[in-house]
């Protein structure tokens, strides 16, 4: 399988919310990514359930939760109901983590689990065989158009190194400043989706750039 890429609606118009759906229903891209925050976890407020629906209605492609939320467990089912096919939840924000994760689960969604960019890949060494997916932050979460933290980089052939030492199956997601200055040497290190916002939506063809992520690195394949 090749990689993923996941535009992120947060660096959408969200005046033509359906447009920009669309969009990414007519792309190559994989999955739609959407930025949950509470302004409690991280300093800023983005959307929540009804935007999910409407979101929902419209979509073609999966769509990949991204709650940067304090207390995710006791809003895993109403993410599920309102669409979500991936449920990440941030290691940082989950005490019993291991508990949140078999929710999500349970819930019949994907389970993700997210690491800021400072935590590191052991706090998350024994849930690896629970997860479907680990997003890296390669940026401080809370908001688009950042830097991407080259540091990410190491991070991500840490995982990819435990990943195939104990031959499990969950992803790499990278998430944060990501584009075509960085996403090569990002998939060569070993990660499986890209998630993309403002690269894609500030783009003079999102479309375009969307594929052109879409089709570097054709040699990194997944098992
Ligand atoms: C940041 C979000 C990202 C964001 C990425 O907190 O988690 O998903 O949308 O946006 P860009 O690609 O613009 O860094
Ligand atoms: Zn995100």
């Amino acid at each position: 399988m090749k990689h993923l890429v996941a535009p992120s609606l947060l660096a959408s118009d969200f005046g033509q919310l359906n447009r920009e759906v669309e969009m990414i229903n007519k792309s190559i891209g994989d999955w739609l990514h959407f930025d949950v925050m509470d302004g409690r976890f991280v300093p800023n407020i983005s959307f929540g359930f009804p935007i999910l629906k409407a979101v929902k209605a419209v979509s073609t492609k999966p769509i990949d939760v991204h709650l940067m939320i304090e207390h995710p467990e006791q809003y895993v089912t109403a993410f599920r109901e309102a669409g979500a096919d991936v449920i990440s939840v941030h290691a940082e924000a989950c005490p019993h983590l291991h508990r949140v994760i078999q929710m999500i689960s349970e819930s019949g969604a994907r389970a993700g689990v997210a690491l800021n960019p400072h935590t590191p890949i052991s706090s998350v060494a024994h849930v690896l065989e629970n997860v479907d997916l680990v997003c890296l932050m390669s940026v401080n979460p809370g908001f688009g158009g950042q830097k991407f933290i080259y540091e990410t980089l190491l991070k991500i052939k840490e995982l990819k190194h435990i990943i195939n030492e104990r031959n499990l199956g969950c992803l790499i997601e990278v998430d944060g400043g990501v584009g075509m200055q960085n996403a090569e040497r990002i998939l060569q290190a070993g990660a499986d989706v890209l998630v993309a916002g403002s690269s894609v939506f500030k783009a003079e063809d999102p479309l375009e750039a969307i594929k052109d992520l879409k089709e570097l690195g054709s040699d990194t394949v997944l098992a």
